[in-house]
Order: C-alpha cells, then sequence, then structure tokens
C-alpha cells in the first residue's frame, strides 16, 4: 500500500523546489526571479502542507484549482506511488506550461479542464481531495455560492472516510461556516507564514502583477470594470504593504496561510 514513507524528505523536497524554481523563472529578471519564484513552494507552505496531510492512501487523489501545478508537483514528490488528478478551469495563459512544469518536476498527474463548481467525475472516487490557494480565486471570479458549489462537490467526490485538505488565507472562522454544512469532520487546522521576506523594490514590482493577477481571476471584460477592481486592488495591497514596511520594515505578500483537514462522514 502507497504510504507517506514513500515520498521525498523535506530536505530532498527543498533541494526539488530549488531545481524547479531555477527553471521556472530562467527567463526572469533578478527581481521577477525572486516574485515569481515564490510561486515553487510558497515560501515552505506546500512543503509544510504536505508534511501535515494524511497520506492519500488506496486510491487517487484530486487537486482542484491547481493553476499551473506547482502544489501538484509537491503532492508528487511526497507522495510518488499515488495517482494524481489535476483539475483547473482552463489552461491557458500562463497555466499553459503546467505539463512542462510537471514534466521538470519529475510528478505525473492527469489533467482534467472543468469548472471546480460542477466536477465530472462521480460520487465517492477520490480517497482525497486537495486544494491549495484556488478557494478564493473561485471566489472572485464566482462569488461565495461558486466557493460553496465547489466545495460541495469536491465533497460529493471524495470517498467516505476520504480527507479534504484546504489551503488559503481565510479564517478558520470562515472555513468553519464554509464546511459546517457539508458531511465533514475537521480534523486538523494549521497556521503557518511564508518564509519570505521582500525588500522594498521587490514589493512594489510584486503589486502591480498580483493586482493584474486579480483583474484576470475576476473574469470581467468591460474596461472600465477591470479598471475599478485593478485600483481597488492595488490600492489595498499598497496600503498592506506600507504597513508592513512600517512595522516589520520587510513585506510579505500572502500569508498567514490556514490549512483545514476535514474527513468525510456518511
Ligand atoms: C492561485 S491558483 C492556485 C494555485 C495552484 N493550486 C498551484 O498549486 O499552483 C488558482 C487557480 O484557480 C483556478 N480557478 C478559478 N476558478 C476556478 C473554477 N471555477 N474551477 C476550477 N479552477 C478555477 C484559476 O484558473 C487559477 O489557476
Amino acid at each position: 500500500m502507497p504510504s507517506k514513507k514513500d515520498g521525498s524528505t523535506d530536505s530532498v523536497i527543498m533541494e526539488k523546489e530549488a531545481r524547479l524554481r531555477a527553471w521556472f523563472t530562467r527567463k526572469c529578471d533578478p527581481v521577477l526571479k525572486v516574485i515569481d519564484g515564490l510561486d515553487i513552494g510558497w515560501g515552505g507552505v506546500q512543503r509544510w502542507v504536505t508534511a501535515r496531510m494524511p497520506a492519500p492512501e488506496g486510491g487517487r487523489h484530486l487537486d482542484f484549482s491547481c493553476g499551473y501545478g506547482t502544489f501538484l508537483a509537491e503532492l508528487g514528490w511526497r507522495f510518488p506511488s499515488i495517482p494524481l488528478i489535476g483539475l483547473n478551469i482552463d489552461y491557458e495563459g500562463p497555466h499553459g506550461q503546467i505539463r512542462q512544469l510537471l514534466a521538470e518536476a519529475g510528478v505525473q498527474a492527469e489533467l482534467v479542464q472543468a469548472d471546480a463548481r460542477k466536477i465530472a467525475f462521480a460520487d465517492g472516487v477520490f480517497s482525497s481531495v486537495s486544494c491549495f490557494m484556488g478557494l478564493q480565486d473561485i471566489k472572485i471570479g464566482f462569488g461565495g455560492d461558486g466557493e460553496r458549489a465547489s466545495l460541495s462537490e469536491a465533497t460529493r467526490v471524495l470517498r467516505s472516510d476520504g480527507t479534504m485538505t484546504l489551503v488559503d488565507e481565510y479564517s478558520f472562522d470562515k472555513f468553519d461556516v464554509l464546511l459546517n454544512s457539508l458531511p465533514l469532520r475537521v480534523t486538523e487546522r494549521g497556521e503557518r507564514d511564508l518564509d519570505t521576506r521582500w525588500d522594498r523594490e521587490v514589493a512594489e514590482r510584486a503589486i502591480p502583477l498580483y493586482a493584474e493577477g486579480w483583474v484576470a481571476q475576476a473574469r470581467v471584460t468591460d474596461p472600465e470594470d477591470r479598471k475599478r477592481i485593478y485600483d481597488k486592488e492595488h490600492a489595498r495591497m499598497e496600503t498592506e504593504m506600507a504597513r508592513q514596511f512600517r512595522n516589520q520594515g520587510y513585506y510579505v505578500p500572502f500569508g498567514p496561510m490556514r490549512m483545514v483537514i476535514a474527513r468525510k462522514i456518511g
């Protein structure tokens, strides 16, 4: 039976992250290398999550909102004998490089293009499910209803006693509200900061990029709506950046990250 022990240790995973990061940022200038490099490993958080989540034993694992597959890579390193399925709404633009990224990582995963609000799998076919920083993007594009529908679907395709691992910047109270109407029992919670400290040059370059990313996730086409969203998010991030430089002298772009692990009951 596949188990957690099959996988790489933290120090081996850190080496794999460093190699993948070097490939991922190969065309970037030094500042962009820091910004884009964060996507590989997410400041130690992805490693921290896979070390804590139960080994997905005896079946397939679904990672929804898999983006360009950075968490799939970590799952593959930690649990190499688990069949992985990644699901994302599109594999275009930045997500177009997912196959190459997984090949560079040495991880195999079946990729499905689908909306997480309607997961095209039968009930109970996965032994475990995860979503790393995907809920907030679903919420930006499809609102609270979209977020709830995605969690309901993820629960439906999970087998009884299977585990769901969710990671986002949400408070535990918000996770509770999202999960408490579903047949899930929370078994573990954890919180962790990114091990990243950016200086002003990196922070000021990152914020417009993140605001553009927010606009892309909002899925609006009207130029005025796009500008309004950009300006609002840019201003919010700038205020947060100023607060962090004032209080601690460096900028951490995300976090604290919170992880909730739940088991399906019934
Ligand atoms: C920030 S990324 C998550 C990071 C990703 N898990 C990783 O490991 O790199 C969020 C992703 O959610 C996807 N997404 C947004 N709405 C979605 C939906 N309704 N169904 C499936 N994927 C969705 C976006 O395309 C985006 O790639």
